[in-house]
């Protein structure tokens, strides 16, 4: 089975190429610009330079692969630069999202998009798949209206939703326990907000719950993430306690605290017992999640 991946230099792909190729799969990974991936080649993937902004080259690239299985990744994913950059933030997430669309019908591919509980309001927290989703800031919205593309595929789709993403960032981005670190080793203070419920996600849970998805062929919308609920301020709270390094560098503060250009959901979370009875999905707890994170 020949999956592609697309944002595979960032934070989860490598995550995800990793997981595919211990199942056994072929890896196509693909990204914006020359490979990031260690192992290129060497691991048994390989790698495409393929933006999917470009209707072109997106067609030939996944042509050329023929794939059976599409897992959709990439995206401009921190909010406050879809907020500053509206136009890009739809080109690349609902734009690119269309584009892939259309090449993978021509394969009649399993088509997976990555979402995020940023496509709900956080009011009423700790989501299930079919809750109402309302986005409160531009990343949500261009995220949502992906999603509702992808619900038009004419072919076997899924949607999967998850939150805060944290792990060792390999590739991509950095995240809440790699800025702590960062932080609290240099003694610097670190500012967190404490107003703001999540259910953080081991990343290397989360490619595991994807591999399921295309191992069972699972369709629909699935909601993957940790089970422990957690402001960032918990987080990082446990992660300087975890690393034995100064907690009293970590300062509470409420969202009002910041002035970002997007607005956050204040309560997320998700419930994730359909993944659990159906997948048989079992993300790690908080405490395993940090000792992956930080000992590997
Ligand atoms: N991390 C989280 O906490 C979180 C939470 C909820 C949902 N998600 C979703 O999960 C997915 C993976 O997130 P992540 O944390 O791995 O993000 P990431 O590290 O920012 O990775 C996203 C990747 O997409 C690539 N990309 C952007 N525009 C592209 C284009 N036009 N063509 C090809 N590639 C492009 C980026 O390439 P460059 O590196 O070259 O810019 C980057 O490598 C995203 O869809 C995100 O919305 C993440």
């Amino acid at each position: 089975m020949k999956v592609l991946i697309t944002g595979a230099n960032g934070f989860l792909g490598h995550y995800l190429v990793t997981a595919l190729l211990q199942q056994g799969f072929n890896v196509l990974a693909t990204g914006k610009g020359a490979c990031r991936l260690a192992g290129q080649g060497t691991n048994g993937f390989d790698y495409a330079e393929m933006d999917f902004t470009d209707l072109s080259s997106t067609r030939d690239t996944v042509s050329r692969y023929a794939p059976d299985i599409i897992v959709h990744a990439g995206a401009v994913s921190k909010p406050d630069d879809c907020e500053l950059d509206q136009a890009l933030a739809w080109r690349i997430n609902t734009g690119g999202t269309h584009h892939l669309l259309e090449a993978a019908a021509a394969h009649q591919a399993f088509f997976i998009f990555i979402s995020t509980d940023f496509v709900f309001d956080g009011e009423k927290g700790m989501y299930a798949e079919e809750d109402q989703t309302v986005p409160v800031n531009y990343y949500g919205q261009t995220k949502l209206e992906a999603e509702k593309a992808v619900h038009q595929y004419p072919h076997p789709w899924a949607v999967v939703r998850t939150v805060l993403v944290y792990g060792e960032p390999l590739a991509g981005r950095s995240n809440i326990l790699s800025i702590v670190k960062d932080k609290l080793e240099k003694g610097e203070g670190y500012k967190v907000v404490d107003d703001q419920v999540r259910t953080p996600t081991y990343v290397g849970d989360l490619a595991e719950g994807i591999v399921s998805i295309i191992q069972k062929k699972a369709t629909g919308t699935w909601h993957l993430s940790g089970a422990e609920v957690l402001t960032p301020y918990e987080m990082a709270c446990k992660a300087a306690d975890f690393l034995g390094l100064d907690k009293g560098l970590l300062t509470r503060v409420t969202a009002d605290t910041f002035t970002q250009p997007a607005k956050r959901p204040a309560k997320t979370g998700f419930n994730i017992s359909k993944a659990k009875m159906v997948l048989g999905f079992k993300p790690v707890s908080f405490a395993e999640g940090l000792a992956k994170t930080f000992l590997g």
